[in-house]
C-alpha cells in the first residue's frame, strides 16, 4: 500500500503541469531507485572557498539541483568539515583553505576538475576550476551526470572548452520588439530602456550558464546608436548586473556611424583620429561602469548599415579602430562577415551573393588586430535549409575568426515548425576544409587550433523572448542546449545532445526518449524535404517574413538568393567552369568535389551546379521526380510526428504534452501547404508529371471557390501556388457561407477544412452537416502575415463524421477586423487516412 502511494506521489510529483520556463534545469526527482543510490553515496554537507558572486551561484545552484533530485537540503559548512562534503572553489583558493588536500592541476579557464580528495581519513568531492566562472560550471556539469544517471562516486574528471569564445547574441530591439524572434518580446528591453524587472535576465543567465556560454550581447545587430549613449549607461549597467551572478558578461551591438550620429563629429572615417580618440573616450567611460563589458559585435556596409565603403576604407580599418578602443580593456570586437551587395544585378549570370563574404574578407587576411575576430555565418548565404560551410572558413590564416550559428529559427519555421539543428551544425562544425596538411574542420578553424590564433569561437544567434518557454515552442529550446553543448564539445555527437536534452527536459522513461530523439534527430531531413531540398534553399518570401512557401520570391531582385529554377531547369551554376566561380574560393581538394557533377552530393546539387529537370542523381532518381517525392515524404513524416507523440500521453505532464501536439499538429498542417505549393510550382513550370500521380490530384478536396457561395466572394491568391488552385474565398460581410451537397459513399469520414488566420482579425467559423452544427472555432493564432497566402493558411481537422450522399456540407465564415474569414478548401477523407 505504502509502495503504491508512493508510485501516485511520483508521478504526480511528476506529471505537473511544467510551464518550460526552467528548460533542462528543471532538477525534477528522479526515480526512487536511482535517487536512493545517489543519497547513499552523496555527502551531507557542501563547503565553498570562492566568495564571488559566481561561486555563491554554484552553491546555490548545488543546493537547489540537489534538493530538487533527490529531496535533500545539502548542510551549508566553513572551513574543512570533519565530515565528507562536497568542496567547491578556484583551485588556488583550496589550495589556500586545504593545503593537506594536495590539489594539484593544470586547468584551463572556465574549464572544470570534478575530483576526490582525502584528508584526516575522510574522503572529499571536489568541483574546482582555474576562475569561479569554472566552478560554476562543474557544478551543473555534476548535477547534469546526477539528472542523467551518470555515477559521481570516485570522480576524477577535467572537462575544458574547446573554444575560448561561446557567446550568444540577441538581436533585441530597445523598444522591446526582436528582430527574427520568436518567442515573444524581449526580455532586456521595454520603451527604450532596460525592462523594468529584469529577472528574466538572470534566469536566462542561468541557462548560459549550464552550458558554458559566457557573454551575451542584448541588442540588434542592426544597432540603434542609442545604444552607446552617455545617458543610456545606467540602462546596460542593469542588464549587466542581472547576468553577472552566471559569469555572464555583456557585450553590445554598436553602430558604425555613431562617432557622427551620435558624437556630433562630422565624419565616422576610421583612418581619422577623431574617430579614433571617440571611440576610445566612449569605450573607456563604458568599462568604467562596465568593467567586465565583454566587447562590441559590428556589422558594418551590410544590408543597409552604414560602414568603411563610405570613405573608401577597408574592414580590418573598420574593426581596428573599435578594436584599439576595447583592447586596453580586453574587451573583443566582432566584425560581421555577413556582408554583401543587397541591390546585385539578378540578371547577370556571374554575380553571386554566395562569393560576398569570401571576396571581402579573404583579401584581408592578416590586416585585423588580434582582438578582432571575423564572426561568419555558418553557409555563404543565410541560414537556408542546406548550405555548404562558408569558404571563408577555410580561407582565413592569420584572422581570429568564429561561426555564426543561429538558433533562432528564421528559415525554419520560426516557433511553428519543430527543427532541430544540432545535426545540421554538425555537419558543417565537422566538414573538413583541407586548409592545410591533416585535418581542418570548421570547428578546429573557428576555435583558433588550426593556425593557431589567439582566440575564437562559437556565436549563437539566439533571440530568446519573454514566453514562459523562451522560444514560443518547447522543442525549440533544444536548439540553445545543443548550441551550448557544441560550443563546448563540437565532438559530442547529435543523439547524444538530443539523448540529454530530452532527459533533462522530459525525464528519463525509456519510451519518452526514444520517441523525442526520433522527431529531433530527423527533423531536419523532415524539414529540408518539405521546404527545398536538393541545395535550392528554403523556398519561402525571402523579401517578407521569411516564414510561408513561395518559390519565385528570391528571383528577380537584388537579394541575390537565387535559385534559377525555370521551364528547363534549376539551381545556381556556381562552378570555376560555367558559372560564378564560387567553387573556387574552397581550397582545392574540396573545390574538385563541388565543381564536378559526378562527385558533387546530391543534397547540394542545385546549390552548386544548374542542371535539367530530367538530370539523374546518385540515388537514381530525376530531379524532379526527388522534388515531388521529397515534398510528399516530408509532409508524412509530420503526421508521423503526431501519432508518435500521441504515444506519449500520460508519460509527460498535459501542459507540454497539449502544447506540443497543437504545434506538430499545425507544423503537418503547414508541410502539406509547402508540399502542394512546391509541387505544383514544378510541376507548372517543368510540365513533366509525377510518376507516382499525386502532383495537381487530390482526391476528396473542394475548392472553396466551386462550393456554393452566399456573400463569400472569390479571390486570387499571390503568388498562385500559396492557394489550392491559385485561389481562395473570402467574406467581404459580417457573415458568409460556402456549401456543397456530398454525393460520395456514406461512411465515417474526416473533414479538413482549410482556411486563413491573419494577424489582424480573429474571425470564427461553423461546421454544420445537414444542417447540423459540428465543430466551430476562431482563427486567433499567431501568424506572421496581414494576407491571404500560405503563411496564414491554417487547417482545423474534425474527425469522426457521419456522411450520407445528399448531406449538405456547409462552413460558416463570420470576419472580424481586416481577417475576412477565408477560406482555401475542403478536404473528406476517409477515416483513417
Ligand atoms: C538576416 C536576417 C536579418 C538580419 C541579418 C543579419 O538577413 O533576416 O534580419 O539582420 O540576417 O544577420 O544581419
Amino acid at each position: 500500500m505504502l509502495r503504491y502511494l508512493f508510485l501516485i506521489a511520483n508521478l504526480l510529483v511528476v506529471l505537473h503541469a511544467e510551464s518550460g520556463a526552467d528548460a533542462w534545469l528543471r532538477h525534477a526527482p528522479l526515480d526512487e531507485a536511482s535517487a536512493r543510490q545517489y543519497r547513499s553515496s552523496l555527502p551531507a554537507a557542501v563547503a565553498t572557498y570562492t566568495a564571488t558572486p559566481v561561486a555563491q551561484s554554484a552553491q546555490r545552484e548545488l543546493l537547489r539541483g540537489i534538493r530538487g533530485m533527490l529531496g535533500r537540503t545539502l548542510r551549508i559548512q566553513s572551513g574543512l568539515p570533519a565530515e565528507s562534503a562536497i568542496l567547491l572553489g578556484t583551485l588556488s583558493d583550496l589550495k589556500q583553505a586545504a593545503p593537506q588536500l594536495r590539489l594539484e592541476a593544470a586547468l584551463p579557464l572556465d574549464g572544470y576538475w570534478l575530483t576526490t580528495a582525502s584528508a584526516g581519513g575522510v574522503s572529499y568531492t571536489v568541483i574546482t576550476a582555474a576562475n569561479d566562472r569554472g566552478v560554476l560550471y562543474g557544478v551543473f556539469g555534476f548535477l547534469r551526470k546526477i539528472a542523467l544517471g551518470e555515477p559521481v562516486a570516485a570522480l576524477h574528471e577535467k572537462q575544458s572548452p574547446y573554444a575560448p569564445v561561446r557567446w550568444v547574441n540577441e538581436w533585441n530591439n530597445l523598444d522591446g520588439s526582436i528582430e527574427r524572434g520568436y518567442g515573444g518580446r524581449s526580455i532586456f528591453w521595454d520603451k527604450l530602456q532596460a525592462r523594468e524587472d529584469l529577472s528574466r535576465v538572470g534566469e536566462y543567465g542561468r541557462l548560459l550558464a549550464s552550458l558554458g556560454i559566457s557573454a551575451c550581447s542584448i541588442n540588434n545587430v542592426n544597432a540603434n546608436p542609442r545604444v552607446l549613449a552617455a545617458d543610456f549607461i545606467p540602462q546596460v549597467v542593469r542588464i549587466a548586473e542581472a547576468f553577472r551572478p552566471w559569469g555572464v558578461r555583456v557585450a553590445l551591438a554598436v553602430d558604425f556611424g555613431s562617432p557622427k550620429t551620435l558624437g556630433g563629429l562630422d565624419t565616422f572615417d576610421p583612418l581619422d583620429a577623431k574617430v579614433a580618440s571617440w571611440w576610445k573616450d566612449l569605450v573607456d567611460a563604458l568599462y568604467t561602469a562596465v568593467p567586465d563589458l565583454a566587447g562590441f559585435v559590428l556589422k558594418a556596409d551590410s544590408e543597409g548599415r552604414v560602414g568603411p565603403s563610405t570613405y573608401g576604407r577597408t574592414h580590418a580599418d573598420a574593426a581596428n579602430v573599435v578594436a584599439r578602443a576595447l583592447a586596453p580593456h580586453g574587451g573583443l570586437l566582432f566584425y560581421r562577415g555577413f556582408v554583401y551587395d543587397h541591390h546585385a544585378d539578378w540578371t547577370n549570370p556571374k554575380n553571386d551573393r554566395g562569393r560576398a563574404a569570401y571576396d571581402n574578407f579573404q583579401p584581408l587576411d592578416g590586416k585585423f588586430d588580434d582582438n578582432v575576430i571575423v564572426q561568419i555565418k555558418h553557409g555563404p548565404i543565410d541560414f537556408q535549409v542546406r548550405e555548404p560551410a562558408s569558404p571563408l572558413f577555410g580561407a582565413l590564416e592569420k584572422t581570429n575568426q568564429a561561426v555564426e550559428l543561429q538558433i533562432t529559427q528564421e528559415y525554419f519555421g520560426q516557433s511553428r515548425h519543430s527543427v532541430f539543428l544540432v545535426p545540421m551544425w554538425k555537419e558543417v562544425l565537422d566538414f573538413d576544409m583541407h586548409a592545410r596538411q591533416g585535418a581542418t574542420p570548421v570547428k578546429a578553424l573557428v576555435a583558433g587550433k588550426t593556425f593557431r590564433r589567439p582566440t575564437g569561437g562559437f556565436v549563437g544567434v539566439s533571440n530568446v523572448g519573454l514566453d514562459e518557454n523562451w522560444y514560443g515552442n518547447h522543442l525549440s529550446q533544444a536548439n540553445l542546449y545543443g548550441f551550448g553543448r557544441l560550443a563546448w564539445d563540437p565532438d559530442l555527437s547529435a543523439q547524444r545532445i538530443s539523448d540529454e536534452w530530452t532527459k533533462l527536459t522530459f525525464g528519463s522513461d525509456p519510451k519518452t526518449v526514444e520517441t523525442i530523439n526520433s522527431i529531433q534527430l530527423t527533423s531536419w531531413r523532415t524539414y529540408e524535404n518539405y521546404t527545398g531540398p536538393l541545395g535550392l534553399q528554403t523556398l519561402t518570401d525571402i523579401v517578407g517574413n521569411h516564414y510561408g512557401v513561395s518559390v519565385e520570391a528570391s528571383e528577380r531582385n537584388g537579394w541575390g538568393q537565387w535559385h534559377n529554377a525555370d521551364d528547363k531547369g534549376a539551381g545556381m551554376e556556381r562552378t570555376v567552369a560555367k558559372g560564378t566561380g564560387y567553387t573556387g574560393q574552397y581550397r582545392p581538394i574540396v573545390a574538385k568535389v563541388y565543381e564536378s557533377l559526378e562527385s558533387c552530393p546530391d543534397e547540394l546539387l542545385l546549390f552548386l551546379h544548374h542542371v535539367p529537370y530530367t538530370y539523374k542523381l546518385h540515388s537514381g532518381k530525376t530531379v524532379i521526380q526527388h522534388l515531388y517525392d521529397a515534398h510528399y515524404e516530408g509532409a508524412d513524416t509530420v503526421e508521423g510526428y503526431i501519432r508518435q507523440w500521441k504515444s506519449l500521453k500520460g508519460r509527460i505532464d498535459d501542459r507540454r504534452y497539449n502544447d506540443v501536439l497543437a504545434q506538430l499538429t499545425y507544423q503537418a498542417g503547414q508541410a502539406q501547404v509547402w508540399r502542394d505549393a512546391v509541387n505544383n510550382w514544378f510541376l507548372r513550370a517543368s510540365g513533366i508529371p509525377d510518376a507516382k500521380g499525386r502532383v495537381g490530384r487530390h482526391p476528396g478536396r473542394f475548392e472553396a471557390e466551386s462550393m456554393k457561395l452566399e456573400g463569400y466572394t472569390v479571390r486570387d491568391v499571390t503568388p498562385w501556388e500559396a492557394a489550392s488552385g491559385g485561389k481562395a474565398v473570402a467574406c467581404p460581410v459580417a457573415k458568409c457561407s460556402a456549401g456543397l451537397r456530398y454525393e460520395g459513399a456514406a461512411g465515417w469520414y474526416t473533414i479538413n477544412v482549410r482556411y486563413f488566420d491573419q494577424i489582424d482579425g480573429v474571425s470564427r467559423f461553423r461546421l454544420l452537416v445537414g444542417g447540423q452544427l459540428i465543430d466551430e472555432w476562431t482563427a486567433a493564432d499567431r501568424l506572421p502575415t496581414r494576407r491571404i497566402d500560405s503563411s496564414s493558411s491554417a487547417r482545423r481537422v474534425v474527425p469522426g463524421i457521419a456522411l450520407r450522399p445528399g448531406d449538405e456540407i456547409r462552413i460558416e465564415g463570420m470576419r472580424d477586423g481586416g481577417e475576412t474569414a477565408a477560406l482555401d478548401y475542403i478536404e473528406i477523407l476517409p477515416e483513417g487516412k
